[in-house]
């Protein structure tokens, strides 16, 4: 099914042509003046050029070969040279009873040309806790992944672990002080790996900023957590046997964190899976001659012409042999294009790794490790702030938990429901009910509050303002939807049934303007997509839930006496629920029975 503004826009183009012009000038846009019409084409300005002809002329002639036109309600010709266009009614309300019947695409055609897609996204690092840096990533990744995956595109998400630097030789070292007699200490240990792990999750949690705080303060205990990183690293295997404990333990928190979330991965694949790929890959840099020795490092030259500030070169191996953060990425590369012949790679990593990512994604083209119509494409989000403007912390001034931020919303949102719940008289919820809608409602707060802005852009996390139920919120979404169900579920309980009804045409502006609302799906998500714009399914959204409000508000559904008309108000009722249930899917958040 057709996009409603390539079926306007064929209606515009065939008139043009009709009338003699180029088929090019016909193209339609949503009206920039909603006042005066629903949708413009400016092609009468371009064409006067080509025919030396006076624009109000041409618009005049296309006007007219339009008059008439069952699509249209109004064809009007302004000048100097613009056609403004209003949709016939009886048109709308068919074109909206179609998305009905289009079978979970509402108008949104899948691609024709699917990709296979790879995100990166999440990139937590494995023994230390989620912060709120974290939680942007998964969120944006999760809903461009989602957003892929309906377009018809195969997408496979990678949480990219961060599972190799020196913090593992920190635990195993901090391990080492306080369980010196576990056997993963004996140098000669050969044994297979036990399957207990000698710690729990707590534990974990509690040894690494105790050995990160050590090694600060104390060189010597520094140099033991880099013999300990340099010995794991170099195939040490009681040490060995260690760090995939410290996985398992740690990837299974993870795993239960990213559930309350609602985000998920297809891969969990860490930046030590990299690992085996770097000598070869390594060895074909300096063979082919893009890699050499710079200062006792091992370089390739990323620069170009082009450039207006300096992009210094990629470091593929420091001057002790050891590899670096670019290594890894680079030699995960070589193992996503081998398994996976990925067409495009998306990294959603905060925009600050930006110059990072510019020099690994040239090493990368430069050296062949991806193919030369190969996309890489960085996503780099900007940071949340707390109210000062400021980086968000605890109170006491610390690092921010993800786990602490979840439960606060939580917490408030509890006390919404409650406080609401005791305003109504007759709606009892159960604690438990409340309780986890409280939790739906959070994370839809939550989610909404940060994809609703560009990722680009820096935001305020501004608790008060995400969990209100009025404005351009999540809560509110929700609370729309609720209400439509709310609506359903009374007419059905009446024993009334609407299988079957045609959606008519619009009753009243109100009416027209929530199908204009819905017939806007397709274009927009298509538009999501290619933008890889999250926030336009949000402004898209909140345009459609107040385009419901406003027509709730002034249309009687319920007391309607005319059967068909009611019927009729009943499956735009539902379309707009399913649009709308179908939106916050791809953000990645659900909506509860009522709240
Ligand atoms: N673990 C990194 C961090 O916490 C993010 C990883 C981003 N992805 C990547 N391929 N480098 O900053």
């Amino acid at each position: 099914m057709k996009k409603i503004l390539d079926l306007i826009t064929g209606e515009v183009t065939q008139a043009f042509v009709d009338c003699g012009y180029d088929a090019k000038y016909g193209k339609v846009t949503l009206s920039n003046r909603p006042d005066l019409c629903e949708y413009q084409c400016n092609g009468a300005m371009a064409a006067a050029k080509e025919y030396k002809k006076a624009p109000f002329m041409i618009a005049d002639e296309v006007a007219e070969k339009l008059s008439g036109n069952a699509m249209f309600s109004m064809v009007e010709s302004v000048k100097p040279g613009f056609l403004n266009l209003k949709l016939d009614e009886a048109y709308l309300a068919d074109y909206v009873a179609k998305m009905q019947a289009d079978e979970g695409r509402y108008g949104c055609e899948k691609t024709k040309e699917p990709k296979t897609i790879m995100i990166d996204y999440g990139g937590p690092n494995v023994a230390k806790p989620l912060h709120v840096g974290h939680l942007r990533s998964a969120i944006i990744g999760e809903s461009i992944k989602r957003i892929g995956r309906f377009m018809g595109h195969t997408v496979i998400g990678d949480v990219h672990l961060g599972d190799w630097g020196l913090q593992m030789g920190l635990i195993i070292t901090e391990l080492r002080e306080r369980k010196p007699d576990l056997v993963y200490f004996d140098e000669n240990y050969t044994g297979e790996y036990p399957e207990e792990a000698p710690f729990t999750i707590s534990e974990l949690e509690e040894i690494y900023p105790t050995a990160s705080g050590k090694s600060k303060e104390d060189a010597a205990y520094k140099e033991a957590a880099m013999q300990a990183t340099y010995e794991l690293q170099h195939g040490r295997r009681g040490y060995q046997a260690l760090l995939s404990h410290i996985l398992n333990v740690s990837v299974t928190d993870l795993k239960r964190n990213y559930k309350n979330l609602n985000v998920s991965f297809d891969l969990w694949k860490g930046e030590s899976d990299a690992q085996p790929y770097i000598p070869d890959m390594v060895q074909k840099m300096k063979d082919d001659g893009f890699a050499y020795i710079s200062d006792g490092a091992l370089v390739v030259d990323v620069k170009e012409d082009t450039d207006t500030k300096e992009i210094p070169p990629c470091m593929i191996l420091k001057s002790d042999g050891a590899s670096l953060y670019n290594t890894t990425d680079l030699a995960t590369i070589v193992w996503r294009m081998k398994d996976y012949h990925p067409d495009e790679l998306i990294y959603v990593v905060d925009k600050r790794q930006e110059l990072y990512f510019t020099q690994v994604f040239r090493c990368a083209r430069k050296t062949g490790l991806v193919k030369p119509r190969t996309g890489l494409k960085f996503l780099g989000f900007g940071t949340m702030n707390g109210k000062d403007g400021k980086p968000f912390k605890t109170r006491e001034g610390g690092v921010m938990r993800l786990q602490y931020l979840l439960e606060s919303v939580n917490e408030e949102m509890l006390k919404k429901i409650t406080e609401n719940q005791k305003a109504k008289e007759n709606l009892e919820i159960s604690e438990e009910e409340a309780k986890e809608t409280a939790k739906m409602i959070a994370l839809a707060a939550i989610k909404y509050g940060d994809l609703s802005n560009q990722a680009s852009k820096d935001y305020i996390f501004d608790i008060d303002r995400f969990t209100s139920f009025e404005g351009n919120t999540g809560p509110y979404i929700l609370y729309t939807i609720v209400r439509i169900k709310s609506i359903l579920n009374k007419y059905h309980s009446m024993g009334k049934d609407e299988s079957g009804a045609v959606i008519e045409a619009a009753h009243s502006a109100s009416e027209k303007n929530l199908m204009l609302a819905l017939s806007g799906f397709g274009a927009m998500m298509e538009n999501a997509y290619e933008e890889t714009a999250p926030h336009k399914i949000c402004s898209y959204i909140y345009e459609l839930a107040n385009a419901f409000n406003s027509f709730y508000h002034e249309t009687k559904i319920m007391s309607e006496e005319n059967e068909q008309i009611q019927k009729s108000y009943i499956r735009l009722l539902e379309l707009t629920k399913s649009v709308l249930e179908t939106c916050i899917d791809l953000l990645g958040f659900q909506a509860p029975e009522r709240m």
